[in-house]
């Protein structure tokens, strides 16, 4: 299994250009399943789970044609099986989106129940309970979600808590029901706002995207479209806290502002110099000391848990102590004990975490748990003294595209490395 070798202590500098967003693209694929057209994606990453969703969409019946450079096309005129198997599944909890859409297209799916992961039991009672709100006829057994539905009916259902893919399965079978559907406490994430941008060129009536209410007036058909995926806000914000982390200084091309600005406010209070060169670009600077901040995760346009592992490395190399809380899920805080290993001073008190900055991280042989603890770790080994070796990178495979070789455009020294 491949490891990553870091050797820390330079600054990070140069341009990087920032990926097509995985939280974007793979909402927009399963939504290509509610229509017969073509759907053209562009800007679409190069990560493990892109390509398990083409897998499961393959399975399904999905003819899709890959350009390195022009992206994915995706041709639904012959779905045949309307099952998304547990092996798929497991590997990817996301794969649940293809729920609403062969839901409302096709009357009938049969999916594997996702179950948790390193995070979080992370449930999708949410997702059930509003396509039973349309109408649909839903069984739990032998780890399978079965649901049938004639033609689900316009409903008005409130998410507690928001939740990101929730809002996105029944925005999509909204889109097809009939009569209007009002879905209330739904998620803002920019992701979801690509995604009824992509349904509304299908063809969607849809109002309040960006917004805690959606009002969705039901159509008999979409058609095809061609949508170019947002940049990777995460991506983004990871390489941005390594900058800072590093005392160095880059500039991201392809990048938005606006979709971290409680990031790049929280960056700017703890010392960072960012401005904004242009819509597309961000440059992030720090040569001084940092001072620690308190943190707390939030749903859209709160502090994104996504990024909640990365700022924690870069407050225990702040100046003083700062309280990190994590609301968004119940087990987030895996990368604390590896970064303990490191020499980081982290207290953990149920969903707190209690840091007190200091100067040095030393080197040493980490374990990745999941997706964003894994960049953690990355990070932290960039400004540590000596050598990190990160064992079970596939973990950040699946959410970061080419990671080292990005790092290493920037001046790192970083590897990956076999066995
Ligand atoms: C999405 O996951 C993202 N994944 C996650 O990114 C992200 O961390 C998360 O949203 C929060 O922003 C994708 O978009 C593919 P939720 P999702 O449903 O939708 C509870 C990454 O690193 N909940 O918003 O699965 C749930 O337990 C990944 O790229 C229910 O109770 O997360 C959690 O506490 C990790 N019942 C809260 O809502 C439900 O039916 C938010 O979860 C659904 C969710």
């Amino acid at each position: 299994m491949d490891k990553i070798l870091v050797r820390g202590g330079r600054p990070l500098n140069g341009t990087i250009s920032i990926s097509g967003a995985k939280n974007a693209t793979l909402p927009a694929l399963a939504a290509s399943l509610l229509t017969t057209g073509r759907i053209h994606l562009s800007n679409i990453p190069h990560l493990k789970d892109v390509t398990t969703m083409l897998e499961l969409l393959g399975q399904h019946g999905s003819a899709i044609t890959i350009d390195e450079k022009l992206g994915v096309e995706i041709d639904n005129s012959n779905i045949v099986n309307f099952m998304a198997p547990y092996d798929l599944v497991r590997t990817m909890r996301a794969s649940i989106l293809v729920m609403g859409p062969l839901l409302a297209r096709y009357g009938q799916t049969e999916i594997s129940l996702p179950g948790g992961c390193a995070i979080g039991s992370r449930p999708v009672n949410l997702h059930i309970q509003g396509l039973r709100a349309m109408g649909a006829e839903i069984d739990l057994g032998g780890g399978y979600i079965r649901a049938r539905a004639k033609r689900l009916q316009g409903t008005r259902f409130t998410f507690d808590p928001v939740t990101v893919t929730g809002t996105e399965n029944l925005l999509m079978a909204a889109t097809l029901a009939k009569g209007q559907t009002i879905l209330e406490n739904c998620a803002r994430e920019p992701e979801v706002v690509d995604l009824a941008n992509c349904l509304i060129a299908m063809g969607a009536k849809i109002d309040g995207a960006g917004t805690s209410t959606l009002t969705i007036e039901g159509v008999d058909h979409l058609q095809g479209c061609r949508h170019a995926i947002i940049p990777d806000r995460i991506e983004a914000a990871t390489f941005m806290i390594g900058a800072v982390l590093t005392h160095g200084d880059i500039l991201l091309t392809h990048a938005s502002a606006d979709a971290l600005r409680a990031p790049i406010d929280k960056l700017k209070s703890m010392g960072a110099i960012i401005e904004e060169p242009d819509a597309n670009s961000i440059r992030v600077r720090c040569h001084g000391d940092i001072e620690a901040v308190d943190l707390e995760t939030s749903p859209y346009p709160g502090f994104p848990t996504d990024l909640q592992a990365q700022m924690l490395v870069l407050i225990s190399l702040a100046k003083g102590t700062g309280i990190v809380t994590e609301t968004v899920f119940e087990n987030r805080f895996m990368h604390v004990s590896e970064l303990q290993r490191m020499g980081a001073d982290i207290r953990v008190r149920g969903n707190t975490a209690h840091v007190r900055g200091s100067k040095r991280l030393i080197g040493a042989p980490v374990m990745a748990t999941d997706l964003r603890a894994s960049a953690s770790l990355v990070l932290a080994g960039l400004a540590a003294e000596g050598e990190t070796l990160i064992s079970r990178v596939y973990h950040i495979d699946r959410g970061y595209e080419r990671i080292e070789e990005k790092l290493r455009a920037l001046d790192a020294d970083i590897q990956r490395v076999s066995g």
